[in-house]
């Protein structure tokens, strides 16, 4: 038996962390992060299918724990046994033991039979999401970020972002879902299931949001050193405010309007940074990593990892291994002046 004041204090400790779970799930950073808590179809046909197996499993582990204290609380005490023990039970075609298995097993196998079924009814329901008039993103998993691209017929449209989607609420979604080195898995728990990113194949995942909101996205297969860090943030606005940010996504980077944030973009455009980043509208279109157009809309820097603000972006630029061990972008040694011009710059580019 454990003493007395540890169970006490266990017991504490589990309501603290039972009372706290949604709260911390609520209050993260990137928006909500719950299976069960559905803001659309597909995430609420997982979760119809989660409480359907949780109340199936609950019951046939209480009718297991009530059965196995029936049996304790059955059994003769060693010292009423008697010396010779008493098989003439098993010689009986029907032994009541017989009987028990035979009905244990038939509950058992209807019960899988019955949640195979569900799951099977679960994955046509996922797949018969209508798709008419479908937003489609192709999302593109790199270590240890995601690329979003944003298709439209009007070439000149199209564009790209990073760690950050945009959907329309109550619309279709349709993404196709690539990887550029290792297998990652692309995961908003209040939307859709999980879905794998394969290098070399495609895959699509289909979602709808039906409430405004922030959803937290999570890489979900381990892809290395920053696997955990690898976040996003899927953002459902009602139709007028995503029109807005579509028009807004559309267009070319703003040109610096101050002396400081004109030597910003020269910092930035002979520097390191030009080798791989892009920025629409100027000379910097490498695709190496997050497009930053408009870096400065984004709620989050490095994947969810720091909040977008001027302090975490020039700890950022400075030193990344610091805060991302292992993130492939090099650090940035600048004099003050052309580091606080090239913030300034970044954080002008909405
Ligand atoms: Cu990407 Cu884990």
């Amino acid at each position: 038996m454990m003493p007395p004041s540890t169970s006490r204090r266990l017991a504490a400790w589990s309501a603290a962390s039972i009372a706290t779970w949604p709260a911390l799930a609520a209050a993260t950073e990137l928006g909500a992060h719950h299976a069960l808590h559905a803001a659309g179809p597909q995430a609420q046909h997982i979760a119809h299918l989660w409480d359907l197996m949780l109340a199936v499993c609950g019951v046939v582990f209480a009718a297991v724990l009530v059965a196995l204290l029936y049996a304790m609380w059955r059994s003769r005490r060693a010292e009423e046994l008697p010396a010779t023990p008493d098989l003439s039970s098993l010689d009986s075609e029907e032994s009541p033991l017989l009987r028990s298995v035979v009905w244990a097993t038939g509950i058992s196998t209807v019960l899988l039979v019955a949640l195979i079924a569900a799951s099977i009814y679960t994955d046509r329901a996922l797949a018969r999401l209508p798709v008419q008039d479908a937003v489609h993103i192709e999302v593109t998993a790199h270590q240890w970020w995601w690329e979003a691209r944003y298709d439209n017929e009007d070439l000149s449209k199209v564009f790209t972002t990073a760690n950050e989607l945009h959907v329309p609420v109550g619309k279709p979604v349709i993404l196709s879902l690539k990887a550029d080195d290792v297998i990652h898995s692309f995961w908003v728990p209040n939307l859709a299931g999980k879905k794998d990113l394969i290098p070399g194949r495609s895959a699509t995942l289909k979602l709808r949001a039906d409430h405004a909101g922030v959803y937290r996205g999570q890489c979900a297969e381990f892809c290395g050193y920053q696997h955990a860090l690898m976040a996003f943030s899927v953002v459902a606005d009602e139709p007028q405010a995503y029109t807005a940010w579509l028009a807004a996504q559309e267009q070319p980077a703003k040109e610096p309007q101050d002396k400081t944030t004109q030597r910003g973009k020269q910092v930035f455009m002979r520097g390191n940074c030009a080798m791989c980043h892009a920025i629409q509208g100027t000379d910097a279109l490498a695709m190496h990593a997050p497009d930053l157009t408009h870096i400065a809309s984004r709620k989050s820097l490095a994947a969810g990892t720091l909040q977008n603000n001027e302090d975490n972006l020039r700890r950022w630029i400075i030193d990344p291994n610091g805060v991302k061990p292992g993130a492939n972008m090099p650090p940035t040694q600048l004099p003050e002046e052309d580091l606080r011009a090239l913030v300034a710059y970044l954080r002008s580019l909405t």
